[in-house]
Formats: C-alpha cells, sequence, structure tokens
C-alpha cells in the first residue's frame, strides 16, 4: 500500500466515526429539536479548537452480533479544546450509536481525557444523551460507570466538572452527574431518575411520566438535582460558556479576571431606601445584587429552587464573585432545608475553587414548623455554618437588616472567621425580634399589667399597650447595628449607596489573603 492508499483508509475511518449511527438517526435527533454530539462541541467551543481524542476506539463486544456493528469512537466524542482561549475537556454522547449508550471501551475514553484534565489542571465538561448501560456487555458496563464515579470523585475540588444533561440519564448512570458540581438540563429534551416510570407502576403503582418524574423543570424546581434549565440545546452550550467565565480552571488557579468598565466608586442612590421603614415588609435582594455588582449582572445558580436563599456568580471590579443572599421577598427570607442545603453546596464549590463569598444578610430565622424538624433542620441548617466556617476563601458579610439567631452566626458572621462584616443602619442584630423577644423577656410583667382586670378586653387592652411600649425599647436597644459595631462585630456601618465601593476596596485588600484548616484527612460534614 502506498501513502495514497494509506491515506484513504485513515480518511475512511474518519468519516466513519464522523458519521455516527447515520444519517437517518442523527435526522432524528434534529426533529427531537436536539443538536448531534458533534455539533453540540462545535457550538460549545471556540470555533475551529476541538482536537478529538480515541475517535478510532471501538467496542470489544461479541455477543448479541455486536462484533459486526462496530462504529470507531464508539458512540463518544472526547477531546479537548479552548473556551474563551482556555482550555477545556469535554465529551458528547452519541444518542445515534447505540443510543450513546455506555460501553467498556467507551467509557475507557472518558476516564483517559478525565485523567488528563487532572494533570493539566483543566476543566471537564460532559454532554450526556444516553441510554446508560450498554445492555449487551453486562457488567462491563457496570464496571465503566464505577470507573468513572471515581474519577468524578476524585476530581472533585481539584478541577471543576460540569454536566449537561440534553437527552436521557437514567438508572446509576446520573451519579455521574450527580457527583460534578453543576448540572444543566434542557427543557422537554432530557430527563433523570433512578428507576423509571415503568418500574415505579410496577412497585409503588404510581403513574407518572418522564418529564414529571425527571425532567428539567423537576430537577429545578422540587429536587434541587439540577442548577439550570435551558430552552433548548443552543441555550444550554451558552450558559454553559458564561459560567465556565466565572471560574478558574484548576483549585491552584485564581478566577479569570476581566477589565471593568463600570466605576468602582460607584454609588447607587436608591440603595439608601432599598430597605422598606416596616422591618416586615419584603423587598427583593436581587435588586441590591444588581445595585453592586459590575454592569448590574448577577448569574443565578439553583434560580428556581429554594428562593428563598440567592446564589450566584457576580463580577466586582473584574473579579469573579459568589454570592450569597437570603431573600427577604420568599418566605421572609427564612432559611429552611432546601435554601441551607442549596447555600451550603454553593460555598463549598466556591472555597474549593479560590471564588471569593460575598454574603448579603436579612434573615428572620430559620424557618419553623414540624416539617422542618422532622425533616432534619438541624443537621441541614449545620452543613451551611460548616460550609461558611471551613471555607477559608476571603469573606465578607453585609447586612441589609435581619440577623437574627442563630441564622445570624450562621450567614458568614465574623465569629466563623468572616474577614470583613459590614451592616448597612437599616440592620437589626439580635438574638431574636423585638416582638418575639417581648413575649418571651417580659412575660410576668405583661401579665402583671393585667393584674386585677376582670374584663377580658380591657386585660388584651393593658398587655398591648405594655408590649408595644416594651417592643419599642427593645427595638431602640438591639434592632440596630450598633450594638455588634461596639463589639466590633461588624467592621463598620456603611451608607448603603457605598457599598459597591466598599466591597471592591475589601475584596483588594484581601488579595493576598491566605488561611488554612488544620491537617486532617477530611471533615466530617453533617450530610
Ligand atoms: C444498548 C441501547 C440502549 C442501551 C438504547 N439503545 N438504550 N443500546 N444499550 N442501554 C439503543 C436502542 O436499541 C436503539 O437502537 C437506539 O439506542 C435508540 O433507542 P430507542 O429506544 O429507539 O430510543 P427512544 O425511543 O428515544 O428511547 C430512549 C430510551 C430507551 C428511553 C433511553 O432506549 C431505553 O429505555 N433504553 C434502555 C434504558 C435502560 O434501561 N438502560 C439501562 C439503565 S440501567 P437502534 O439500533 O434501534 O437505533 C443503567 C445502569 C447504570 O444504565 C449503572 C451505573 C452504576
Amino acid at each position: 500500500m502506498d501513502l495514497e492508499q494509506k491515506l484513504a483508509e485513515l480518511k475512511r475511518r474518519d468519516s466513519t466515526a464522523e458519521a455516527g449511527g447515520g444519517s437517518e438517526r442523527r435526522e432524528r435527533q434534529h426533529r427531537e429539536g436536539k443538536m448531534s454530539a458533534r455539533e453540540r462541541i462545535e457550538f460549545l467551543l471556540d470555533e475551529g479548537t476541538f482536537e478529538e481524542t480515541d475517535r478510532l476506539v471501538t467496542h470489544r463486544c461479541t455477543d448479541f452480533g455486536m462484533a459486526e456493528q462496530k462504529i470507531p469512537g464508539d458512540g463518544f466524542v472526547t477531546g479537548y479544546g479552548r473556551m474563551e482561549g482556555r482550555l477545556v475537556f469535554v465529551f458528547a454522547q452519541d444518542f445515534t450509536v447505540f443510543g450513546g449508550s455506555l460501553s467498556e471501551a467507551n467509557a475507557a475514553k472518558i476516564c483517559k481525557l478525565m485523567d488528563m484534565a487532572m494533570r493539566v489542571g483543566a476543566p471537564v465538561i460532559g454532554l450526556n444523551d444516553s441510554g446508560g448501560a450498554r445492555i449487551q456487555e453486562g457488567v462491563m458496563s457496570l464496571a465503566g460507570y464505577a470507573d468513572i464515579f471515581l474519577r468524578n470523585t476524585l476530581a472533585s475540588g481539584v478541577i471543576p466538572q460540569i454536566s449537561a444533561v440534553m437527552g436521557p440519564c437514567a438508572g446509576g448512570a446520573v451519579y455521574s452527574p450527580a457527583i460534578t458540581d453543576f448540572i444543566f438540563m434542557v427543557d422537554k429534551s432530557s430527563y433523570m431518575f433512578v428507576t423509571g416510570p415503568d418500574v415505579i407502576k410496577t412497585v409503588t403503582h404510581e403513574e407518572v411520566t418522564k418529564e414529571q418524574l425527571g425532567g428539567a423543570a423537576t430537577h429545578n424546581e422540587a429536587s434541587g438535582v439540577a442548577h439550570f434549565e435551558a430552552h433548548n440545546d443552543a441555550e444550554c452550550l451558552s450558559m454553559v460558556r458564561e459560567l465556565l467565565s466565572f471560574l478558574p480552571s484548576n483549585n491552584v488557579d485564581d478566577p479569570p479576571r476581566r477589565t471593568s468598565t463600570d466605576a468602582a466608586d460607584r454609588a447607587e442612590e436608591k440603595l439608601d431606601s432599598i430597605v422598606p421603614a416596616e422591618s416586615n415588609q419584603p423587598y427583593d435582594m436581587k435588586d441590591v445584587l444588581r445595585a453592586v455588582m459590575d454592569d448590574g449582572y448577577f448569574f443565578e445558580v439553583h434560580e428556581h429552587y429554594a428562593k428563598n436563599i440567592l446564589v450566584g456568580f457576580a463580577r466586582l471590579n473584574g473579579r469573579s464573585v459568589g454570592v450569597v443572599a437570603n431573600q427577604p421577598a420568599v418566605l421572609a427570607g427564612t432559611l429552611d432545608i432546601n435554601a441551607s442545603v442549596k447555600g451550603a453546596r454553593f460555598v463549598r464549590f466556591c472555597d474549593a475553587f479560590n471564588i471569593p463569598l460575598i454574603t448579603f444578610e436579612d434573615v428572620p430565622g430559620f424557618l419553623p414548623g414540624t416539617q422542618q424538624e422532622y425533616g432534619g433542620i438541624i443537621k441541614h441548617g449545620a452543613k451551611l455554618l460548616y460550609a461558611f466556617a471551613e471555607a477559608t476563601v476571603p469573606k465578607i458579610t453585609v447586612i441589609t437588616r435581619k440577623a437574627y439567631g442563630g441564622a445570624y452566626c450562621v450567614m458568614s458572621s465574623k465569629h466563623i472567621r468572616t474577614d470583613v462584616n459590614y451592616a448597612w443602619p437599616t440592620a437589626e442584630i439580635a438574638v431574636m425580634g423585638p416582638e418575639g423577644a417581648v413575649n418571651i423577656v417580659y412575660k410576668r410583667e405583661l401579665e402583671k399589667a393585667a393584674n386585677g382586670l376582670t374584663d377580658p378586653k380591657k386585660r388584651e387592652a393593658a398587655m398591648a399597650a405594655m408590649r408595644k411600649e416594651k417592643t419599642e425599647e427593645f427595638r431602640d436597644r438591639f434592632a440596630n447595628p450598633y450594638v455588634a459595631a461596639e463589639r466590633g462585630y461588624v467592621d463598620a456601618v456603611i451608607r448603603p449607596r457605598e457599598t459597591r465601593k466598599k466591597l471592591i476596596q475589601a475584596l483588594e485588600m484581601l488579595d493576598g489573603k491566605r488561611d488554612k484548616n488544620p491537617p486532617k484527612k477530611h471533615g466530617n460534614i453533617p450530610l
């Protein structure tokens, strides 16, 4: 064979790999509104930067007539490329080849990719669209999954791992995305579940559709398994790019810094009047975030889940920051189980990847109720506390209004190693709100006030008058930031309009921060 013939053979193999499961199956993908695996990768990466690896790998299965059905690449497209010029590794499951199912051979391709990503310190992005374990391969396929799970676990906290679920993801296959840092799902075309509708019907007699059971809305709103919901493939991939723009490539790099055109000392007058005069009135914390962050931009994570807490990324003078904020517009900003878990996972991600944490606090406390207590709010709330306490990245807190009770301690208080704690003059920092406090502390006095009065109306009026007086007294004494400021628990009481400037100054001061935790194998976060 001369070189011409050898090149022709290479070309033949390459084009077989590129054709995947063939045009008919690819057209079916398109009809369902889905891109093909290669189209997804092209769309995701900077133009012309994709370098494919292992495109000639084939499976080794001979059962069920498989020896005659070999497609180079074996249904997974793997490789590396650039995103805004930065190196990323990517794999895409090709549903046109055996339903994108996982085989011994293509699992090895992913493992090889992940090992390389770990060696060079670059993110791994998985585009999932698969019928799960390749049924014809049995336990070899399961072994392949487990090999990937191990790598997902070892890579956790070392390189960012992102999963986009853009088709089926069922059975144990869900556990690879679940271990990764962020899950994106596409509305109407993706679903994730451990056991599907048919099994559920057999076991529990429940009837449920795939969409209801594990669609994008379910996992973004109800279970919290997914962090982002996109309307289609293109939007999903653009969101992945956006997310990556905030993140460093690995745990020893700093996040990328952009040049900001938004003035670092920009004062935002409307912040001075954003907190309502009545302390039980809601306001939208997103308005605060937009007023403070570069170009008014907040890239929200977990937007549709546990809306009483906000988490996401933003930039301050071009630096990436992770934002955690109570949302007084939902459940009065109380911390419940879901909000605690959502916040804790986000805090730990930022800490692992050197992203400073900015906390905006307006929290009346933990949500009361049997549902919360039986559900384990004690251990789940402890997760958020633990996460903030163990975080060693620069931490800055702004108390805009309420900081009551245990929630005061939890929300990145000075006592758990927060570097800079600011409060607005509207802050109320105390063990509990004035009304609750008066009912407990002045219980006997209130009863005494009604002593000797037999008419229930008069009794109530006397108690109400006293309650009002004591509440005012309590509010004047404690529902302000000054007791905490006198102790140095808040470093400064700042004018709301100056928040942006103060945060940027503090972030710059903290640029060289180095802190660490005691040596240990690992902590034991209350799971
Ligand atoms: C081999 C598979 C496959 C699989 C699909 N295909 N899943 N081949 N192994 N797991 C093939 C089909 O034979 C078909 O081939 C092509 O992919 C497209 O599948 P369709 O069924 O035509 O597509 P659709 O109607 O869209 O249905 C998609 C689906 C369904 C819902 C995913 O294919 C399905 O239920 N597949 C099996 C799912 C499953 O039970 N997987 C194992 C889960 S357990 P042709 O040649 O006709 O195009 C698991 C354990 C992991 O994954 C454990 C980890 C620890």
